[in-house]
């Protein structure tokens, strides 16, 4: 039986003027919003328990197997406000589809897509004044996640989980918006390996990255670049988004899946885009020799990262511990257009002719 998420209402909302103060300036994961949907499973009975309340902590016993085994699965997407005030999902049963991929990684039960979707309609609905007008690149994050909630010390999979899904209104994933980033190649540490979990959206595969991020930060640059863990002889992705280059001669060209990168919905986007774009799209391996020396020798003219939260944020330099490899000023018009074309079909600028976009209200 499909989950309704009937709405019991925060008695306490905030106040419009407080919705208009973070509106105007809402950041990135910092302010979050009147309601939460949750729904909970157990091995007995299934989903049930699902609604949409007030946005609360959770009460956790200490045991709660999540706090131990990390037995926890997570996705990302946004609503996005249109010019005539409608509000938009961007592929919300792709987003769906993939949460189920990771549980079934992570032995958690998959959520029907349609449960998923209206779990975030849902919420998407009731707390639509959070979701940001336009201006520049704001949008509402939405965040859907699931743990292992039964109490227990034990490495199984859990038999009681918890589901939710929290919003929270967002301006510019990188503070510096559109400009250039640099990215730290790490030749120490890995994200993923053959048979490992790259491929899900785990919590896990994040908290694995910090060490290799922050060594980036001490670096100047603001993501890391994973190499494929075993032979160091593939470009992978970086810490939360996808990498992709540009060459000289039009290929737009991206590492292929191999098992061990999250498929990302932003680059599968773009690569379908790629033709209308003059852009041939190639998914390949890259080799960290190609990497520097097709900069060094002029083949690459542009690289950038992209990913739900940064949309599409071009890359001005890899370094790693060997050197640096600027890619050349060049305004990077090619990656501003590939941008502003996804840009334009989740704000409703140009007809959705690949149908996806979901309408919320
Ligand atoms: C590790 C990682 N790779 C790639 C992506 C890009 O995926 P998507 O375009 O679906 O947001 C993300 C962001 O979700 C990510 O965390």
């Amino acid at each position: 039986m499909s989950l309704t998420f009937p709405l019991h209402r925060n008695p306490n909302p905030a106040g419009d003027d407080e919705v208009a103060r973070v509106l105007a300036n809402p950041g990135f994961g910092d302010h979050f919003t009147d309601h939460m949907a949750v729904a909970t499973w157990t091995k007995a009975d299934g989903w049930a328990a699902d609604e949409v309340k007030p946005y609360g902590p959770f009460q956790m016993d200490p045991a709660s197997a999540v706090l131990h085994y990390g037995q926890e699965i997570f996705e990302g997407l946004k609503a996005y406000r249109h010019a005539d005030g409608s509000i938009h999902l961007f592929r919300p049963e792709a987003n769906a589809e993939r949460f189920q991929s990771s549980a079934a990684r992570m032995m958690l039960p998959e959520l029907p897509v349609a449960d998923f979707v209206t779990a975030v309609e849902e919420l998407v609905k009731v707390d639509e004044r959070w979701v940001p007008v336009s201006a520049g690149e704001q949008s509402l994050y939405i965040r859907p996640f699931m743990f292992a909630s039964e109490v227990f010390l034990g490495v199984r999979a859990a038999e009681r989980v918890t589901f939710c899904v929290i919003v929270s209104p967002a301006g510019p994933y990188f503070a510096g918006g559109v400009q250039p980033v640099d990215i730290w190649v790490t030749d120490e540490y890995s994200r993923a390996g053959v048979g490992g979990t790259g491929a899900a959206k785990c919590g896990g595969n994040y908290a694995s990255s910090l060490i290799a991020q922050y060594e980036g930060y001490e670096h100047g640059c603001s993501q890391v670049l994973f190499i494929e863990a075993a032979d160091k002889d593939r470009v992978e992705e970086l810490g939360g988004m996808n990498v992709f280059l540009i060459t000289a001669d039009g290929r737009l060209v991206t590492p292929a899946l191999t098992g061990t990168i999250l498929e990302g919905l932003t680059p599968d986007s773009i690569l379908t885009l790629a033709a209308e774009l003059g852009l041939t799209p190639e998914e390949r391996r890259i080799t960290p020799d190609e990497l520097f020396s097709g900069i060094a020798d002029g083949s690459t003219v542009e690289a950038f990262s992209c990913g739900t939260a940064a949309v599409v944020t071009p890359i001005g330099a890899f370094k790693s511990k060997a050197g640096e490899w600027r890619l050349p000023e060049n305004g990077s018009p090619q990656t501003l257009a590939i941008r502003n074309a996804i840009l334009d079909i989740q704000y409703g600028r140009v007809p959705d002719t690949h149908g996806w976009l979901k309408r919320v209200r």
